[in-house]
C-alpha cells in the first residue's frame, strides 16, 4: 500500500516521478505529491489520482534532477490535500514520503510537541519528518543519514521511506523496515521505487533493499548501511522484467485486458514446465529443493484473498493425487496463531504481489519454525521471492487492476503443475491418469479463447442483474474455491454484497437469503458433483431464487431448469476452475461497469496490502 518513486541523477526528475507513480498507483489512489529540490524545495500534492497531480504541477515550477513522489492509500487520516506526502518537517529541513505504519507515532508525537514541534497534518509520516528533523539539529556533526538512522533507530512499525534534506542538495536517504523499496543503478543515476517497474525502463541493475537497511544515494555514490549504523554490503541483482507500456490497449480498464489475456497468460505460466511429450513437468525454481519437499509429511498453503482461494484449490488437487495431506490457512490468522509445524513440513505462501504483509509475516514464522519455505509469486523479486527456500514464479505479467483475475489463474496452473508432478514423484498416480491431465492442463488456454467469445452473453445477463443488492455463489469441490473467489470479484468490484458458499452448506443457513430477489451464481460444469448440484439448483428455484448457472457446453437439463446460463467447453474436473471462473470474472467486471463504478481502482482497496 503507497507508492513511493525517486530520482537523483540528471535527467528532470518531475516526468520520471510522475510516470512511475502511475504505475505505481495500483498500491494506493487516494493521493499522490512530489517534492523536487533543485535550489529551493517544490513540493505539490493534491487529493485524488495521479493524473490529478500531474496537471496541477504540470504548470509550476518543477524542475530539477532529485525528487521523490508517492501516491497514497490512507491508513492516518483521511485523504486530503494536507494528509497527502509529501510531508515536511516544521522548519522545512526535511521532505519525506513513507509507506507502512509508523506505530508508536502517537507517544513520539508527543514528545515532540514536548520540543516545540507543531503539526499540519494528522499522519504518522509527518511525525517522522518531525523526528529525523529534531535528530538532525542536535548537532552540527549530525547528517541527514545519521538523523534518519536515529529516528528511525526509535520507530515501532513498518517503513519504506525516501527522504530529502534541503540543507544536503546532493542526497537521498531511503530506508525499509517491512514495505518493500528497490534502487535502479544508473550511470550517475539512481532510481527508487516501492517495485521494480517504474525502474525497469532505465536499467536492469538493482539493489533490493532488506529490513533496517538505510541507504545514502547521491549522484556519485551509493552506500548502504542499517539501522544500528553498521556498513552492509550491495547486493546487486539483475532485474529480469519484461513491462512493455502501461498500457490498456484496445480495452476500456485493466481489469478487462487482463481478463482477456488469461489464454495468453496461462501458456506462459507452463512454457517450458509443461513438456508436449506429456512427460516430466519441469519447475526449475524446485530443482534443487524437490527430493525434500517429495518426502514432505504435510503441505500448509497460506495467501490472503484471491491467493487464498487459489490455496484452496492446491489442497484439492494435492490431496486427491499426490496423497498429501494439505492445510489451507488465512496468513492473518496463521502468523498470530501458535501453529504447530517443523522441519517435515514444507509451507507455500502464495502471493500475487510478493508483498503483502500478513503473508511476509507467516514466512517468518513458518521459517522460525524449521519448515521449507516456497512461494508462488508474480512479481519478480518481490520480498515473498527473495525470503523462500525456492519457489515458481507465475509469469502472469505485471497486474495492474486491483480485482486480481490472470494472477489467479496463474497460480492455479502452478499448483496443478506442483500437485501433478508430487503425485508422480510420490508414485501415487499412474502414468495414463497423469499423461490425461497434462493434456487437459494444456488445452486450457484454447478452451478459455472460446469463453472470452462468450462476452456479449454476458454482458446481457449482467443488465439484468445489476441492480441486486445481495448475491449468492455456489459451488462444490474443485469449483466452491471458483464460487468464493467470483463472490469475492463482485463484492470489490461492484460494491454487491456477495457471498460464496459450498453447494452443500445451503441448508444449512444461506438458504433463508433466497427469494425472488437474489441472484445465485451456480457453478455446475459436469463432474462428480453435477447431480447433487443440480439439486441444489431445485433448491434454490423451489423459492424462487434467479439461478445462473456455468454450465458444460451442451448442457440441457441446466439450460431448462436456471434462468441464465453461460456454457463452458467440457474439461476434467481437476482443471474445471481454470475455466469456470473466466465467465465470473467477466460477470462482475459488467456488472461494476454499469453501475458506474472505478473497476481497476474499486474505493477502499489497494493492490499490495503491505500493512496489515
Ligand atoms: C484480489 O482481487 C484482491 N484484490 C485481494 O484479495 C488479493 O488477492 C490479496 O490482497 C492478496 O494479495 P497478494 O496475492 O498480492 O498477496
Amino acid at each position: 500500500m503507497c507508492g513511493i518513486v525517486g530520482y537523483i541523477g540528471k535527467k528532470e526528475a518531475f516526468p520520471i516521478i510522475i510516470k512511475g507513480l502511475k504505475w505505481l498507483e495500483y498500491r494506493g489512489y487516494d493521493s499522490a505529491g512530489v517534492a523536487l529540490l533543485n535550489g529551493s524545495l517544490e513540493v505539490y500534492k493534491k487529493k485524488g489520482k495521479v493524473i490529478d497531480l500531474e496537471e496541477f504541477a504540470s504548470e509550476k515550477n518543477n524542475g530539477g534532477s532529485l525528487g521523490i513522489g508517492h501516491t497514497r492509500w490512507a491508513t492516518h487520516g483521511e485523504p486530503n490535500d494536507e494528509n497527502a506526502h509529501p510531508h515536511v518537517s516544521m522548519e522545512g529541513m526535511f521532505t519525506l514520503v513513507h509507506n507502512g505504519i509508523i506505530e508508536n507515532y502517537a507517544e513520539l508525537k508527543e514528545d515532540l510537541i514536548k520540543h516545540g514541534y507543531r503539526f499540519n497534518s494528522e499522519t504518522d509520516t509527518e511525525v517522522l519528518a518531525n523526528l529525523v528533523e529534531y535528530f538532525y539539529k542536535q548537532s552540527s556533526e549530525i547528517n541527514s543519514e545519521t538523523a534518519v538512522q536515529l529516528a528511525l533507530s526509535k520507530v515501532v512499525g513498518a517503513y519504506g521511506i525516501a527522504v530529502l534534506c534541503s540543507e544536503e542538495k546532493d542526497k537521498m536517504v531511503v530506508a525499509r523496515k517491512g514495505s518493500p523499496l528497490v534502487v535502479g543503478l544508473g550511470n550517475k543515476e539512481y532510481f527508487v521505487a516501492s517495485d521494480a517497474a517504474p525502474i525497469a525502463e532505465f536499467t536492469s541493475q538493482v539493489v533490493y533493499l532488506n529490513d533496517e537497511d538505510i541507504a545514502v544515494i547521491t549522484r556519485n555514490s551509493f552506500t548502504l548501511k542499517n539501522v544500528q549504523n553498521t556498513p552492509v554490503s550491495l547486493k546487486i541483482s539483475n532485474l529480469d522484467l519484461e513491462i512493455g507500456e502501461l498500457d490498456k490497449g484496445e480495452y476500456e480498464h485493466f481489469m478487462l485486458k487482463e481478463i482477456y489475456e488469461q489464454p495468453k497468460t496461462i501458456e506462459e505460466t507452463f512454457r517450458g514446465r509443461l513438456r508436449h511429450d506429456q512427460s516430466e513437468i519441469v519447475l526449475g525454481g524446485l530443482i534443487n529443493i524437490f527430493p525434500k519437499i517429495e518426502k514432505a509429511e504435510r503441505i500448509i498453503i497460506i495467501g490472503c484473498g484471491t491467493s487464498w482461494h487459489a490455496a484452496l484449490i492446491g489442497e484439492y488437487m494435492l490431496e486427491e493425487y499426490a496423497q498429501i495431506p494439505v492445510e489451507v490457512e488465512y496468513a492473518s490468522e496463521f502468523r498470530y496463531r501458535k501453529p504447530v509445524l517443523g522441519e517435515n513440513d514444507v509451507v507455500i505462501l502464495i502471493s500475487q504481489s510478493g508483498e503483502t504483509a500478513d503473508t511476509l509475516a507467516a514466512l517468518e514464522l513458518a521459517k522460525s519454525k524449521g519448515a521449507t519455505v516456497l512461494g508462488i509469486c508474480n512479481v519478480v523479486g518481490s520480498t515473498l521471492a527473495r525470503e523462500t527456500d525456492a519457489g515458481v514464479y507465475t509469469h502472469a505479467g505485471i497486474e495492474i487492476g486491483v480485482a486480481s483475475t490472470k494472477a489467479f489463474t496463474a497460480q492455479v496452473t502452478v499448483l496443478t503443475m506442483f500437485a501433478l508432478k508430487m503425485a508422480k514423484a510420490r508414485k501415487k498416480i499412474d502414468t495414463e491418469e497423469y499423461q490425461m491431465l497434462v493434456k487437459e492442463l494444456s488445452e486450457i488456454p484454447e478452451k478459455g479463447r472460446l469463453i472470452l467469445e462468450n462476452n456479449e452473453n454476458i454482458k446481457t445477463i449482467a443488465e439484468k442483474y445489476k441492480d441486486a443488492i445481495n448475491a449468492l455463489y455456489l459451488g462444490r469441490g474443485y469449483l466452491f474455491p471458483v464460487a468464493l473467489e467470483g463472490a469475492l470479484k463482485l463484492k470489490e468490484i461492484s460494491y454487491i454484497h456477495a457471498e460464496g458458499y459450498a453447494a452443500g452448506e445451503m441448508k444449512h443457513g444461506p438458504i433463508a437469503l433466497v427469494d425472488d430477489n437474489l441472484p445465485v451464481v451456480v457453478v455446475a460444469p459436469k463432474d462428480d458433483y453435477y447431480e447433487k448440484i443440480v439439486s441444489n439448483i431445485q433448491e434454490v428455484k423451489a423459492r424462487k431464487g434467479n439461478v445462473i448457472a456455468i454450465v458444460t457446453e451442451g448442457d440441457v437439463v441446466l439450460k431448462e431448469m436456471a434462468n441464465d446460463i453461460i456454457e463452458i467447453p467440457d474439461s476434467h474436473p481437476a482443471v474445471a476452475p481454470l475455466l469456470s471462473v473466466i465467465p465470473l470474472q467477466m460477470l462482475a467486471y459488467h456488472i461494476a461497469l454499469m453501475r458506474g463504478c472505478n473497476v481497476d481502482q474499486p474505493r477502499n482497496l489497494a493492490k499490495s496490502v503491505t500493512v496489515e
